[in-house]
């Protein structure tokens, strides 16, 4: 911020909230909901200050920006998603394994290339912020250069980004076909360069478990062991349990294997800071295992919808305390917004009779992403000192979202119809840090 501005303070004002705590299913959401319309958002040095009512304004040495009638958010949380992919969104007729074959494989190839990496790398954070999410768990490719890109790049804007080397050394194409010596040299590098830097962090990231060899699920669970006290540990992220297919797949693969989950489970991967995508097709023993050791699953409707897998039961995941997170999953997903993911999820909730309230779905999103990842003192809600990663959001564009907002008679009922009609074109400004990375007119 400019030298007449030392304090680097800012003051934002418009309609804001957040989530004091774990709303619960139920529309009334009251005490976990702080709505301020209005109300001002003190940032200084990158960090909230405060939260203030309409009534109470911050004095002249706090430098405003008027934002009123505008929804001030925490910026969303994306915990499962793949940068490279961004390339092959939205590609057409295949189910999970054809689709890894006909379109994903082909385009992460490219990413060996340091340059594809790190213009890859630009694209996808740029795009991030434009679609309203100001933090998320990536994966790369197997390419060293390609989680190194997304490293460097994170750090130049100043986000939340937890990534890793892809390790895949079967069952894939020889150009994205690791090693363990060299994959397990490549992540060591990383994290020694990169995990508990700034706002990065590791993840140890094999693929799923039909791409990487016993060994290398063990290498993968070495790591995590011997780096267990650095910076709070290490982050492991994969696919469970997504397509039926896959899922006997497995069961071949690892014939002594209780189970998709036990596999990982009995190479050390799950930790409470293990994020599993998908999680389909988990039995009640898989449940109970997860919530034991505190594991969490991405769930990513628009990508389970968009290649058939299957409807995800989250109810079931909540009775056996399992944390759920939604994700984007792109480029299984079809949209990098999380609003879209929240819409989608919702529906595929309503098909087994259950329902998403706005306030589950927002919270899902913000705190109880970051705390899913371990990153609650940080993200995901506007308490003082934590980092003032902030979406504005318009509450309409366009005839029918106007409507729509003009008939609701609660804050809930706004605030649903706003969570299932607004999308990435309603992002007004994003600001990470306090610092305004991205706005339109
Ligand atoms: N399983 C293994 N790799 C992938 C992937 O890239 N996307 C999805 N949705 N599932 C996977
Ligand atoms: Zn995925």
């Amino acid at each position: 911020m400019t030298a007449n501005n030392p304090a680097q303070r800012l003051a934002l004002c418009g309609d804001i909230l957040h989530f004091l705590r774990d709303p619960g299913w139920g529309e009334d959401a009251t005490d976990a909901v702080h709505f301020e319309p209005d109300g001002w958002l003190l940032i200084e040095a990158g960090r909230v200050h405060a939260v203030r009512a309409a009534s109470d304004p911050p004095d002249a040495s706090w430098p405003r920006q008027d934002w009123r009638g505008h929804l001030l958010l925490p910026g969303f949380i994306d915990p499962h998603v793949h940068a490279p992919q961004l390339d092959v969104i939205a590609s057409y007729g295949a189910a999970l394994l054809d689709w890894l074959e006909r379109y994903t494989f082909p385009a992460e190839a490219r990413y060996a290339d340091p340059e594809q990496s790190r213009q890859g790398a630009e694209r996808f954070l740029h795009a991030l912020l434009e679609h309203g999410t100001t933090a998320a768990m990536v994966f790369a490719t197997v390419h060293k250069t390609s989680s190194e890109a997304l490293f460097a790049a994170a750090q130049r804007l100043g986000m939340r980004l937890i990534t890793g080397k892809v390790l895949m050394d079967r069952n894939c194409p020889a150009n994205l076909r690791d090693d363990v010596a060299q994959a397990e040299a490549d992540c060591e590098d990383l994290i020694a360069r990169w995990h508990g830097v700034d706002r990065l962090a590791y993840a140890v990231t094999p693929r799923f478990a039909a791409t990487s060899s016993p060994e290398q699920l063990a290498m993968a669970g070495g790591l995590l062991q011997r780096h267990a006290q650095r910076a709070g540990g290490l982050y492991m992220q994969t696919h469970v349990a997504e397509n039926r297919d896959e899922v006997r797949w497995i069961a071949g693969l690892f014939p002594d294997s209780r189970s998709y989950l036990d596999v990982y489970d009995r190479h050390g991967l799950l930790t409470r800071r293990s994020m599993l995508a998908h999680g389909i097709w988990l039995d009640d023993t898989d449940r109970a295992r997860m919530a034991q050791v505190g594991s969490s699953i991405a769930f990513s409707p628009s990508s389970n919808l968009f290649l058939g897998s299957g409807l995800f039961d989250w109810a079931q995941a909540e009775s056996a305390r399992v944390g759920v997170a939604p994700a984007s999953d792109v480029g299984g997903g079809t949209s990098l917004c999380q609003l879209r993911t929240l819409t989608d999820g919702y529906k595929v909730l309503a098909l087994q009779g259950q329902r998403l309230t706005a306030w589950q779905g927002l919270y899902a999103v913000t705190r109880g992403a970051a705390r899913a990842l371990e990153l609650e003192h940080e993200i995901g809600h506007f308490a003082p000192g934590t980092l003032a990663d902030v979406v504005v959001w318009r509450w309409a564009m366009g005839t029918v979202q106007h409507r729509r907002q003009d008939m609701a008679r609660s804050l809930h009922e706004r605030l649903f119809a706003w969570m299932l009609l607004a999308d990435e074109r309603n992002v007004a400004a994003t600001y990470v840090q306090g610092r305004l990375l991205y706005s339109t007119p």
